[in-house]
């Protein structure tokens, strides 16, 4: 995907190859939003905020998960409280994977952190299932708006 090339860096492209295909259209799909809601403003042409856009899922990556998975993954998420997922993700087998889908913001943001990835990209990972967290990411408002409204997973 050319477009996505030409905004991430070599090592964010990298982990984001990786990710499965449902996941790689739902980033470009978010990315297309963010880009269209900050068309005008300062922010538009800033990669720091299309990068956070493209690789926000990043961390599904460690659950390997289908779409059939993910539903179970939430529904026991929803179940069970979202705090359980820590200690499912040090289980075995199915548990394990829907403890790490849970925590895949969490997961997305180290995996970020590793390879070097923008700042924001792995901050936005970290926490864009968190609004409590947003304010303490220092971003103009109006992309946290933008990149928020645009998730629709
Ligand atoms: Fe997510
Ligand atoms: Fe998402």
């Amino acid at each position: 995907m050319a477009w996505v090339g030409s905004v991430l860096s070599a090592n964010e492209l990298e982990l984001w190859t990786r990710m499965v295909n449902h996941d790689r259209r739902h980033s470009i799909a978010v990315a297309r939003r963010v880009q269209h809601m900050l068309a005008g403003t300062a922010d538009a042409e800033d990669p720091r905020w299309i990068s956070a856009a493209l690789l926000h899922d990043v961390g599904k990556l460690d659950a390997s998960l289908g779409v059939l998975g993910r539903v179970g993954a939430t529904l026991a998420g929803a179940a069970a409280g979202h705090d359980m997922a820590e200690a499912w993700s040090e289980r075995r087998g199915i548990t394990r994977r829907f403890g790490l889908y849970l925590r895949h913001a969490e997961l997305g943001e180290t995996r970020l952190r590793v390879v070097g990835a923008r700042a924001e990209a792995a901050a936005w990972a970290g926490a864009h299932h968190d609004p409590a967290a947003w304010d303490e990411l220092g971003f103009p408002a109006g992309v946290v708006t933008a990149l928020d409204a645009a998730d629709d997973d």
